[in-house]
């Protein structure tokens, strides 16, 4: 096996000349680029944190790496498997937190947390006692057996994480799971997510609108820029971080330096 297929078959999560087109039927079938030739590869237990400004396609590589969309040119492969062509394959490995929690409502906290497990096929006495640990350990005792509408929205939050942790899966991608939060509920949150997936050695991807919680939640930031390709990948861990935010602005806001001055 060559060097370069060595490293492939190790990546987690790899991507080789991605491109993405939508049609516009509502423009003539034109197509839209979405994604142009997106290439990167992350390591088991590594955690990215993607960046990029609204629309560059950041949802659109999400969907590709959870197999919602298949890629119109290149391959997308995870754990080695190809998330769209082989979508059954990765139920109890991947996982994925939306941006909005996605909760059942006509299931409880604890109904919900079941739920993917339900589908792993435990025994209900297991599923009952992994979810009420999960809950347990997201501050949730004593709402376990309350409803999505009953709970508050950093509440919905912590038991779409639950959820996503119980099924104990290798990879967990998350897309601004925190940003409609207030800050301090939304600051504890990442720190609880941040400890989970290093305990547990997950590879995490986590899809961001904003520096601070990038540079919280990602050992390498990639920034993307419109069509979705990767304009700059920084290293976190050991670097000097006001460096890598500078690079990091620069990187998002190429042409308005003022703009980047004002959101630092
Ligand atoms: N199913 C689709 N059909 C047509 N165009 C689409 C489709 N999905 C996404 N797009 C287009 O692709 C581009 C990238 O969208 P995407 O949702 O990936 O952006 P994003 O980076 O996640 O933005 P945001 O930060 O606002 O969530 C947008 O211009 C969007 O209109
Ligand atoms: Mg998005």
């Amino acid at each position: 096996m060559s060097e370069l297929n060595a490293v492939v078959a190790d990546a987690a999560i790899e991507f080789h000349s991605v491109v993405k087109r939508f049609l516009r039927h509502d423009r003539r079938d034109e197509s839209f680029l979405a994604v142009d030739r997106l290439s990167f590869a992350v390591a088991p237990g590594e955690m990215i944190a993607v960046l990029g400004r609204t629309g560059c396609g950041k949802s659109t590589m999400f969907n590709l790496l959870a197999g919602l969309i298949e890629p119109t040119e290149g391959t997308v492969r995870v754990l080695g498997h190809d998330p769209f062509r082989e979508f059954n394959w990765y139920r109890g490995k991947l996982a994925v937190v939306f941006q909005n929690d996605r909760l059942l409502p006509w299931r409880t906290a604890l109904g919900n947390v079941e739920l993917g497990i339900e589908l792993l096929g435990k025994e209900e006495e297991e599923r009952r006692a992994i979810a009420l640990g999960w809950l347990e350990r997201l501050g949730l005792k004593g709402h376990e057996h309350d409803y999505p509408h009953a709970l508050s929205g950093g509440m919905r939050q912590r038991v779409s994480i639950a959820r996503a942790f119980a099924v104990n899966p290798e990879i967990l991608l998350c897309d601004e799971p925190f940003s409609a939060l207030d800050e301090l509920t939304g600051q504890r949150l990442r720190e609880e997510y941040t400890q989970l997936v290093r305990e547990n050695g997950k590879t995490s991807i986590f899809v961001t609108h904003s520096i601070n919680e990038a540079l919280q939640l990602g050992e390498r930031i990639l920034v993307f820029h419109r069509p979705a390709r990767i304009a700059l990948e920084a290293r976190v861990a050991g670097g000097d971080r006001e460096a890598i935010r500078q690079r990091v602005l620069e990187a998002m806001n190429p042409n308005e330096p003022r703009l980047a001055e004002e959101a630092a």
